[in-house]
C-alpha cells in the first residue's frame, strides 16, 4: 500500500473514533451543538489525533503484552484534542481576531451562525473536550475488568496515566500553551516592526507547538512509555510544531484556497509579523527543513520507532494543505 492510501486509511480510522464522541444535536440548545459539529465535521487533516494515535501504537503494538490498554482508552483523547484544536480555529477566525471567512473549505462558523454562537461553539468544544477525555476513566474500568484476570493492579496505574494525560492536555491548551501563544500573537499585531525573533518563536512554540507536544506526550503516557521518551517527545513536538507553523506562514503567502481550505493573505491583511516577513521566504523554507530535521533526530532516539510518524513529519516540510 502506498503512503497516501495508508494515510487515508488512518485518517478514516481516527474520524470513526472521533465521530463517536460528538454531541447529539438536540434540545433547546441545539444551535450551539450544531455549530460545534459544523466546524468539527468540516474535516481538516486530523494531524494531532493522528500523531497521538501513532505515538500510542508505537508503544502498545509491538510487545502485545496482555493487559495493555486498548483503543477505547485513547479514543476519548483523540476526540478531545481535535475538539480543542477546532475551538482554537473557530475563535482564531472571529472578527476580533484574524477575521477570516473560510476554514476547512467552508464558510467560518461565525459567518454561518453569527459571532455570539461561534464564541459559544468554541467554549462548547473546549468544555466538551474535557468531558470527553474524562470518559477514558470508564473505558479504563471496562479494560480493567478484562485485565484483572492477569493483572489486578492494572486499573490503578491506568487511571493514574489518564489523570496525567488530562493534566498535559489542559496545560498545553491553556495560558502556558496554545492560549498563551494566541495572547502574544494578538498583541504582536499592534507592535508591528518591533516584534523580535525571540517573541515570534515564543508565539509559534505556544500557539501551535504546544498542542502537538500534548498529542505526542499523551499517546506515550497512556501507553505507559518510559519517562525519557515522554521528555524526548516533548522536545520533538516543539520542533514539529514550530516547523509546522513556519510552513503555515509560508502557505499564507504561497498557498491556495483550493488546497488549504482557508484564504491566503490573512497575515498580510492583519499586518501580522510572521516568520516569512521576519527572515524572508528562502530562509523560512530552509528553516522548516532544518527544524523538521531536528524533530526527526529526536524521534530517531526513542526506544521505539514508527515509520509512519517519521514520514508524516518529513512530509510537513513540503505540505501544500
Ligand atoms: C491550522 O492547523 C492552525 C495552525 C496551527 C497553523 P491545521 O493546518 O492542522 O488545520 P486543520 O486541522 O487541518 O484544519
Ligand atoms: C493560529 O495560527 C494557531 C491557532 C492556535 C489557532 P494562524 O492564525 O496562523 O492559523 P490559521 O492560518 O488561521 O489556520
Ligand atoms: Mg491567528
Ligand atoms: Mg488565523
Ligand atoms: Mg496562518
Amino acid at each position: 500500500m502506498n503512503w497516501e492510501s495508508e494515510q487515508d486509511q488512518k485518517v478514516q480510522r481516527v474520524e470513526e473514533l472521533i465521530g463517536a464522541y460528538l454531541p447529539a444535536e438536540e434540545g433547546y440548545q441545539r444551535t450551539v451543538l450544531e455549530a460545534m459539529n459544523y466546524s468539527i465535521r468540516a474535516g481538516g487533516k486530523r494531524l494531532r489525533p493522528m500523531m497521538m494515535y501513532e505515538t500510542y501504537r508505537m508503544y502498545t503494538e509491538c510487545d502485545g503484552s496482555a493487559g495493555e490498554p486498548d483503543d477505547m482508552v485513547i479514543a476519548p483523547f483523540l476526540a478531545a484534542i481535535e475538539m480543542i484544536h477546532t475551538y482554537s480555529l473557530v475563535h482564531d477566525d472571529l472578527p476580533a481576531m484574524d477575521n477570516d471567512e473560510y476554514r476547512r473549505g467552508r464558510k467560518t462558523t461565525h459567518v454561518v451562525y453569527g459571532e455570539g454562537m461561534a464564541i459559544l461553539a468554541g467554549d462548547g468544544l473546549l468544555t466538551h473536550a474535557f468531558y470527553t477525555a474524562a470518559r477514558a476513566f470508564s473505558a479504563a474500568k471496562d479494560a480493567a475488568e478484562r485485565v484483572s484476570l492477569t493483572s489486578p493492579a492494572g486499573d490503578a496505574s491506568l487511571c493514574g496515566r489518564i489523570g496525567r494525560a488530562i493534566g498535559i492536555l489542559a496545560e498545553k491548551a491553556g495560558t502556558d500553551g496554545m492560549l498563551g501563544g494566541q495572547c502574544v500573537d494578538v498583541e504582536a499585531e499592534k507592535r508591528g516592526e518591533t516584534v523580535t525573533m525571540e517573541q515570534l518563536l515564543f508565539i509559534h512554540e505556544k500557539k501551535t507547538a504546544a498542542l502537538i507536544q500534548s498529542a505526542l506526550m499523551i499517546g506515550a503516557v497512556l501507553a505507559g512509555a518510559p519517562e525519557e521518551d515522554v521528555a524526548r517527545l516533548e522536545r520533538a513536538g516543539r520542533h514539529v510544531g514550530v516547523a509546522f507553523q513556519i510552513r503555515d506562514d509560508i502557505l499564507d503567502v504561497e498557498g491556495s484556497l483550493e488546497e488549504l481550505g482557508k484564504q491566503t493573505g490573512s497575515d498580510a491583511k492583519n499586518n501580522k509579523k510572521t516568520y516569512v516577513t521576519l527572515v524572508g521566504m528562502e530562509q523560512a523554507k530552509q528553516d522548516v527543513e532544518r527544524i523538521s530535521g531536528a524533530a526527526l533526530h529526536e524521534l530517531s532516539k526513542l526506544s521505539r520507532s514508527n515509520d509512519f510518524l517519521a514520514e508524516l513529519v518529513r512530509r510537513m516540510v513540503y505540505r501544500t494543505s
